[in-house]
């Protein structure tokens, strides 16, 4: 790990790029709750970047902030280079950001191919008026379409559930249709919020792999909220601790497990 912003090559041979996204100084009030207070860090182009923490610490909020769902009451977000102006979250998505949810978000009854065409519409052009205006155009975007939506398919070894609507999908296989539908995005930063929750242990290294995969073969950049340490520990380059809104701990896995704060943050074992 290293404090420079200057590409990097990890001792396991990852390649880390420049910072693509500064969180700073980010606070997020609900009335009187404060669920961030005051946390900075930055994620680097490429690499696996989890944050973890108790429940309720802050997480899936800090995942909204990025993707632009809540607007920090404090604080700056800077994406590539430029802070962002406050910015309704299809425009964020516009600029590359996808994300899957806690709760899985699909839509049930519809099958897996459709869902994860749901995916594509940031790529799709201005809506019926156009297609209708430009048949040539529209079919050819719908072509195009289908053909990033049918790799991704193949990526995710789905092809047996194509047509089934998700609703009907065990678990851990709607969690894959999820991921498939924030690929579909081309996603220059993938934001997944407990990807791995309530899977077994068979599932969880399926996902593992795949996410492993999209990391590696396509660049992806990746904001992982993982409560399962061994996960962790195996997927990501730095892990960013949160405890009740604050920033306990910042660092590579094995610096960050051998941290008091957050033996203490796990444990509740005190220091006296
Ligand atoms: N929309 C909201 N309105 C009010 N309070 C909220 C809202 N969203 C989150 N909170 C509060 O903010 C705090 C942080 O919640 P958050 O969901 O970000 O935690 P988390 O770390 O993702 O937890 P978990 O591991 O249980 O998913 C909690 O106290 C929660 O009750
Ligand atoms: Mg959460």
């Amino acid at each position: 790990m290293k404090d420079t912003v200057e590409p990097y090559v990890t001792e396991d041979g990852r390649t880390i790029g420049g910072v693509l996204m500064e969180l700073k100084h980010i606070t997020l009030k609900f009335g009187g709750v404060v669920a961030i207070k005051d946390i900075s860090f930055d994620i680097r182009e490429g690499e696996i970047r989890a944050i973890i923490g108790p429940n309720g610490a802050g997480k899936s909020s800090m995942l909204n902030v990025i993707s632009g769902f809540y607007t920090p009451t404090e604080g700056e977000v800077w994406f590539e280079g430029k802070k962002r102006p406050q910015m309704r979250p299809y425009k964020v998505a516009q600029q590359g950001i996808a994300r899957t949810f806690q709760n899985i978000a699909l839509f049930s009854g519809m099958s897996t191919l459709d869902n994860i065409m749901t995916g594509r519409i940031t790529h799709m052009s201005a809506g019926l008026f156009s297609q209708a205006a430009w048949w040539g155009k529209a079919e050819r975007e719908e072509t195009a379409n289908r053909e990033a939506v049918e790799k991704i398919i193949d990526f995710l070894e789905i092809q047996h559930i194509r047509k089934t609507p998700v609703g009907r999908l065990p678990y851990g296989l709607q969690k894959r249709v999820e991921l498939g539908r924030a690929l579909a995005a081309e996603p220059r930063l993938l934001l997944l919020d407990e990807p791995m929750a309530g899977m077994n242990v068979e599932e969880k290294e399926d996902m593992s792999r795949f996410i492993l995969d999209v990391n590696d073969e396509f660049g992806t950049t990746i904001v992982l909220i993982e409560h399962d340490m061994g996960v962790v520990m195996d997927l990501s380059d730095r892990v960013v601790v949160m405890d009740y809104g604050k920033k306990i701990g910042d660092g590579p896995p094995e610096e960050v497990r051998a941290n008091p704060d957050v033996i203490e943050a796990y444990l509740g074992v005190s220091h006296d």
